[in-house]
């Protein structure tokens, strides 16, 4: 048992100290130089050009590594992206107008909802890409192409390697169409590709700190609530983070929409609640900032994720963990670590099953 779990604890953070291989793994196969090659695609040029929509559909964690594609894809490739829960798409009747991509993502290919939906697209004439991980899995077997993520075996409940390897092969997905479409000059795509290469050494650099997360973790074994915040990109981030602590340390906790806290979260904040803010996104330091007040003048203990270099995030934060430097729209891969980290750390500290959560399954082939 200790040989397969590497001399980890748990194949939880066997598999969190994978994702720098895994990462490579999925993305460089696609590079080949200065250009972006997806051969699985199957899609030419024009092919790409004739795309005038995406849907993205999935479950969990895939659907937040969803979430994190739609700013991504449309922020680089200006195309429009919907994104939704694979349980919800199936059942309300979707409209698919000619020229949409529908993606869907899968750590197993297995999900039920999840090929529900992908054969309910297929019917309505879609042509559909799979985003999946288990080789020959029923989603990779019906979609009409498939983009593996190369994340190897994922045993742990709680997705962390495999979350990682979606969003390489969405922004991967996303520097293909801006390339194609125009959106991106020949240097900026250079920049983006020098990037990506350097994600798995930072992810390594982030992994090497967990002590820091570590330590502030066995602090809040007793929390009851935990908030995420965030805005854009970052409220993606938080998605995960969230599930990320609830599911294995059965803690409540959920991810808001910064902006939305007045609508009706802040009247949870109490003294000493904890409330992790995500800001990577420069030009929405200030209005992420401001919400970190709104919540710590009502008692609330901030833990902030930022990138290097954010001088300003102390006067809102009571506890900071940087990332290293990136662009803005891969940073997601960065902050994820330490939220993964945290997660794993509170619940090993509860004594957990941590690899096995109650009432949950790898894969939810029922529904
Ligand atoms: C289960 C797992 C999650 C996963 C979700 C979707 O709930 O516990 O970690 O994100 O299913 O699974 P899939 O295999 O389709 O990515």
């Amino acid at each position: 048992d200790a040989a397969e779990k590497g001399g980890c604890e748990h194949f939880m953070l066997k598999e969190m100290y994978e994702q720098p291989k895994a990462i490579t793994d999925t993305f460089s196969p696609r590079l080949k130089g200065k250009e972006i090659v997806i051969e699985e695609l199957g899609m030419s040029d024009e092919d790409i050009l004739s795309v005038k929509k995406m849907m993205i559909v999935a479950c969990g964690s895939a659907y937040h590594a969803g979430v994190t594609g739609k700013y991504v894809l449309e922020g680089m490739a200006r195309i429009p992206v919907e994104v939704d829960l694979a349980s919800e798409y199936r059942y309300r009747d979707p409209l698919i107008e000619e020229g949409t991509l529908m993606i869907i993502i899968s750590q197993s290919g297995e999900t039920a909802d999840s090929l529900a939906a992908l054969r309910d697209s297929r019917s309505r004439g879609a042509k559909v890409l799979g985003i999946v991980n288990v080789v020959g899995s029923s989603i990779a077997r019906e979609a009409d192409n498939v983009m593996y993520t190369w994340a190897g075996p994922e045993i742990a409940v709680a997705t962390t390697k495999a979350y990682s390897c979606q969003l390489i092969a969405l922004y991967l997905l996303a520097m293909k169409f801006a390339k194609v479409r125009g959106t991106v000059t020949d240097q900026e795509l250079e920049g983006y590709i020098e990037d990506l290469k350097r994600i798995p050494e930072q992810v390594e650099m982030l992994l090497n700190n967990k002590n820091r997360i570590q330590k502030f973790a066995t602090r809040y074994l007793a929390a009851r609530d935990v908030f995420f915040i965030g805005r854009g990109i970052d409220y993606a981030i938080s998605l995960e983070g969230s599930l990320k602590l609830k599911e294995i340390s059965y803690i409540h906790s959920e991810a808001y929409a910064a902006g939305e806290l007045k609508h009706g979260t802040i009247s949870l904040i109490e003294e000493g609640t904890l409330v992790a803010a995500v800001l990577t996104q420069e030009k929405l330091y200030q209005k992420m900032i401001s919400n970190m007040v709104e919540v710590r003048t009502r008692g609330a203990f901030v833990l902030a994720v930022t990138n290097e270099g954010n001088g300003e995030v102390k006067r809102a934060a009571d506890y900071v963990i940087y990332i290293p430097e990136t662009n803005p729209y891969f940073t997601n891969s960065l902050a994820i670590i330490p939220l993964q980290l945290f997660g794993y750390y509170i619940s090993v500290g509860k004594g957990c099953d941590v690899d096995k959560p109650r009432n949950l399954a790898k894969s939810v082939t029922v529904e």
